[in-house]
């Protein structure tokens, strides 16, 4: 009997891929370091019946209606923004992505890039490796207090509460905006509803957890951090597509704002001749939120779950709706 393939577009440990090698015809790109080339994906993907993809992999309507014939596409991440997801409807062709399985993990990195950006973690280590590190000084590399802050977040779903769970741990009240209010979360974690524009002006932190969508787009531009206070400090663990990343590195060129801790870019990867590695004042890192051995295996075994339960024919474990 033929097998159902499944394309990987990177390679998995043996220890993921075993357990279906003997129903299913997993087909992976091992060459690590790079990406899958274009042409390499549309030639495997011609003859495979589902896909595992990333989000460095664009699937956008033309991908979809090249390759209509797929019957699952499953993106190893929460945010789905790389998918032309109603394209895939149209075909009936079922999406999936891997929530819940990376929430604690993401709000962990989220929590240490705004602490690392208040204490000016990177900086100050910077000055070990550099040999910089002079006279013990009464406001040398003196950064922001984090407990007893304000803490505003956008988007306050399943990472904004971890979030904010561990925020409570450091005294922070907790103000956030959502289109749509949490009642029972801020019950349970004691927020506070505000509306955008007061997040802004009233918080210390403001940190984006909102996904990439024709909303959000930009909604972090010049207007947004004007409303900032001088002394805020903005992080974004979400989509590099939600910040005017030009208005943003004026913002923090011209201390509009005091610093900002980031995980995510419009194009990445970011090489050291992006403007914002000019910047003293912000924490830059490259897309890690859930960059745990625990929470990827995690997300790939949801990802292989998903696949073989639409495979099977019975609905996938966590679709895109
Ligand atoms: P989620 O549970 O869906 O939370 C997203 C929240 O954003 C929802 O509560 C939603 O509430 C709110 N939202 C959506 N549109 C909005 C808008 N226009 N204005 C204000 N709020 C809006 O998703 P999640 O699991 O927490 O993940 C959030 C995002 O984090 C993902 O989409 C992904 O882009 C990003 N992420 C990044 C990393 C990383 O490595 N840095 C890792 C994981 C996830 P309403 O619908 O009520 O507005
Ligand atoms: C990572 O960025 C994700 O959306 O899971």
């Amino acid at each position: 009997m033929v097998k159902p393939v499944i394309y990987v577009t990177r390679k998995l440990p043996d220890d993921l891929i075993t357990p279906y090698q003997e129903r299913f015809d997993v087909r992976m790109w091992e060459k690590e370091g790079t990406p899958v080339p274009t042409e390499t994906l549309h030639e495997e993907v011609q003859q495979a019946d589902a896909l595992f993809c990333l989000i460095t992999e664009k699937i956008d309507r033309k991908f979809i209606e090249k390759h209509s014939h797929l019957k699952v596409i499953a993106n190893m991440a929460v945010g789905y923004d790389n998918i032309d997801v109603e394209a895939a409807k149209e075909y009936g062709i079922t999406v999936t992505n891997t929530p819940d399985v990376l929430t604690e993990t993401t709000a962990d990195l989220t929590f240490t890039l705004l602490l690392s950006t208040a204490r000016r973690v990177v900086e100050a280590a910077n000055t070990i490796y550099q040999n910089k590190w002079g006279d013990w000084a009464p406001f040398t590399l003196a950064g922001s207090d984090v407990h007893n802050k304000t803490l505003g977040i956008v988007g306050m779903g399943r990472i904004g509460e971890a979030v904010a769970k561990r925020a409570k741990g450091f005294n922070m009240k907790v103000v956030y905006h959502n289109r749509s209010r949490k009642e029972t979360a801020e019950r349970e974690h004691g927020l506070t509803y505000v509306t955008q524009n007061e997040l802004l002006a009233t918080a210390d932190f403001v940190v984006s957890l909102v996904p990439l969508t024709s909303e959000t787009k930009e909604m972090f531009d010049e207007k947004a951090f004007e409303k900032m206070k001088a002394t805020a400090i903005f992080i974004n663990a979400s989509r590099g597509g939600v910040v005017n990343e030009t208005d943003l590195y004026e913002a923090l060129k011209n201390k509009k704002i005091a610093a900002a801790g980031l995980d995510v870019y419009k194009e990445e990867p970011i090489a050291s001749t992006h403007p914002f590695t000019s910047l003293p004042n912000a924490v830059l890192l490259p897309h890690i939120g859930s960059a745990t051995v625990q929470t990827r295996e995690a997300m790939a075994k949801l990802c292989l779950e998903n696949i073989t339960t639409v495979l099977d024919g019975y609905e996938a474990k966590t679709p895109v709706t």
